[in-house]
């Protein structure tokens, strides 16, 4: 694995999945590891969970992390090869990024999508300008397409609690929500739970499937009571149109998910990548009960990013 952007392999999400179950026993195991070593950590957006857990994680390998909230503090960056920058923007992604590389041993970058350029945000435009320029491994924070760390923290979580020995079924249920929201977290999960053969369901409003690319694999349903029968994990997530890109189709709150939805997934547990707008979402009542984990997928964002820093350490 020379970049951490996506499923790659099952056997590479159960040994990144294992490794980060063991740092999670003893996180200080390796603490030599990332001794007199940088991880930057570059965000183009907002972050409570990826910004925080990252740094713990580098942490505990003895790395030293520094982050830069570009979209703030820093310099506004040009993406576009030949721009005559006569106008907002003061430097090019190309300086900014090679300048970056020859400061740290990682960089992890956090750009999301515009959600009107669908062309640009599928090939992950922005995010793959610092793959391009830096020369140093990146980790992908969140980018237009994909949020692969939160996905490597969700498996671990069902991996942890998961003891049949049988598949567990997932079901990915879109939520009702105000704001266009991207894909990556949606898209990733559907990628990572596939890749790790579970039996994955997907349910949203008809004008909502998601791209195919994610979704291969998966039985899609618009009947979110039909997907929800005998569900073992209900990640809740809303995700705005991806054929219509980027619109709001649908704000529907009988999608909200409530006890009275599992009637027939008595013991299901209800998963959220957070932050999450309460009683929009997801009610009170199922963030506040038994069901959820969200706040242990919370806690497994740091062994997730920590299983991946030490292994693009080597
Ligand atoms: N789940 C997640 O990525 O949270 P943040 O946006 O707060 O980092």
């Amino acid at each position: 694995m020379k970049h951490f952007t996506k499923f790659e392999s099952l056997e590479l999400s159960q040994t990144l999945i294992e490794s980060a179950l063991a740092y999670k026993g003893s996180p200080f195991v390796d603490q030599q590891k990332g001794r007199n070593k940088r991880i930057g950590c570059i965000f183009l957006n907002p972050s409570l969970r990826t910004r925080a857990s990252t740094q713990i994680a580098a942490l505990n390998l003895g790395m030293e992390p520094i982050v830069m909230n570009m979209d703030k503090e820093g310099w506004a960056l040009e993406m576009r090869e030949g721009a005559v920058m006569n106008k907002g923007t003061v430097e090019h992604i190309k300086d900014a990024a090679a300048v970056l590389g020859s400061y740290f041993d990682i960089l992890a970058v956090r750009a999301f999508p515009s959600l009107t350029n669908k062309n640009e945000d599928i090939e992950d435009f922005v995010f793959n300008q610092f793959i391009k320029y830096s020369g140093k491994p990146v980790i992908s924070l969140e980018s237009a397409i994909r949020h692969p760390l939160q996905s490597l923290a969700d498996m671990v979580t069902i991996q942890e609690l998961w003891k049949e020995n049988r598949k567990p079924k997932v079901v990915l249920t879109w939520a009702p929500h105000i704001k266009a929201i991207p894909h990556a977290v949606a898209n990733s999960f559907a990628e990572w739970a596939i890749g790790n053969e579970y039996d994955v369901t997907i349910a949203n409003p008809i004008g909502y499937d998601l791209d195919p690319a994610f979704t291969k694999g998966a039985h899609i349903t618009h009947n979110q009571e039909e997907a929800l029968v005998d569900a073992d994990f209900v990640y809740v997530k809303n995700w705005s149109a991806f054929n219509d890109y980027g619109k709001i189709h649908s704000t529907d709150s009988a999608w909200m998910l409530t006890e009275n939805h599992f009637a027939a997934a008595p013991t299901a547990k209800v998963m959220h990548c957070l932050p999450v707008r309460r009683n929009l979402e997801l009610s009170d009542e199922i963030l506040d009960g038994n069901r959820s984990l969200v706040q242990l997928q919370a806690t497994n964002r740091i062994y997730a990013a920590q299983a991946v820093i030490s292994h693009l350490l080597g």
